[in-house]
């Protein structure tokens, strides 16, 4: 039997292209000088998408995919695949949920201390030679002990929630109802009252139509001056234009990002502040959890021509 053709909308690691190559024709849209005519010339033999969490699948794309079955997301986020345009067709989507939880959760906290104890600043103060010339590096911010706020307690929520334990911290979180998992932390529904309380506020929200900009200019002054805004979710969760204005105007204390709007293309201004860490969305990218993830991938389109059920569905 011909292998069934599928479409990659973004590069994996070669260990998933050799794998994909052995049992499908790929073709790779990524890398095609004129990706109109790519579709064109392959659209009535396509049967797979494997797409990335970023990157998804249009309406406009899928519709041009007469033979479209399956949309397989890298990424356990599936804001860029529209699913209603996949409903109406009656595509599959799965996505990689779990296995990179721990993973996005380390590195939120990861950018948490990086950011509050100022150390890519004090790697340059070494390297540049200013220990020696100037002194001591200037005094930044404890993190143990301090107010945390999580908005989106679901898996990476609560992982993250989990390690700012370990600190001591007090916690609060933010959802659409209480979880009966979140002991010992507080559950503040309003976003604007849980930045209030914290000094930290993680947004770990799957992101949606109705997510977008729940993080408000309002949220985000609520956090304050002395308050850092770590965003390990996506861009449209936040007001970005309003993070831009109270980061250049110091309304806001500190930012630490993964996530952009336009990314990789970042808004330039981004590239000027002192008081924003900047992370080029990675935060589910270790060897261990990208190998789980191009698996998942992987074991997702073989049970869809298998016609089994999706391991992790989206519908
Ligand atoms: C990945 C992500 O970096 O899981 C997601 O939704 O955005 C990230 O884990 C991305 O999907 C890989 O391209």
């Amino acid at each position: 039997m011909s292998k069934p053709e599928i479409l990659m909308m973004g590069p994996y690691p070669d260990w998933d292209l050799v794998e994909l190559e052995d049992r499908y024709i790929v073709h790779k849209l990524y890398e095609a000088e004129d990706r109109d005519a790519l579709i064109d010339r392959h659209a009535g033999s396509i049967r797979a998408i494997a797409t990335r969490g970023e990157l998804g699948a249009s309406a406009a794309l899928i519709e041009r995919l007469p033979k479209l079955e399956v949309i397989s997301v890298y990424g356990v986020g599936y804001d860029a695949v529209d699913l209603a345009a996949c409903r109406r067709r009656g595509i599959r989507v799965s996505n990689t949920p779990d296995v990179l939880t721990n993973d996005v959760a380390d590195l939120g906290i990861a950018m948490m201390l990086c950011q509050s104890r100022g150390m890519i600043g004090a790697e340059t103060w070494v390297k540049d030679g200013s220990w020696a010339a100037k002194g001591l590096y200037p005094l930044k911010r404890r993190i143990w002990g301090r107010k945390a706020g999580v908005l989106g307690l679901g898996r990476i929520g609560f992982e993250v929630a989990k390690r700012l334990r370990g600190f001591d911290m007090d916690i609060a979180y933010s959802d659409v109802a209480e979880k009966p998992y979140a002991q010992g932390m507080g559950f503040i529904a309003d976003p604007v009252a849980l930045a209030h309380h914290a000094d930290f506020l993680f947004v770990t929200l799957a992101a949606s139509p109705e997510t977008r900009h729940i993080v408000s200019k309002e949220v985000i002054t609520a956090l304050g001056p002395d308050g850092m805004l770590i965003n390990i979710s996506r861009a449209s969760n936040i007001d970005e234009e309003a993070l831009l204005e109270t980061l250049e105007n110091g309304t806001l204390g500190s930012a630490a990002l993964d996530v952009f709007e336009g990314e990789p293309k970042l808004n330039p201004r981004f590239l000027k502040l002192d008081n924003v860490l900047v992370q080029p969305h990675h935060a589910s990218g270790t060897i261990e959890t990208r190998k789980a993830m191009g698996k998942l991938v992987r074991d997702n389109l073989a049970a869809h021509f298998a016609g089994a059920a999706l391991l992790t569905p989206v519908i």
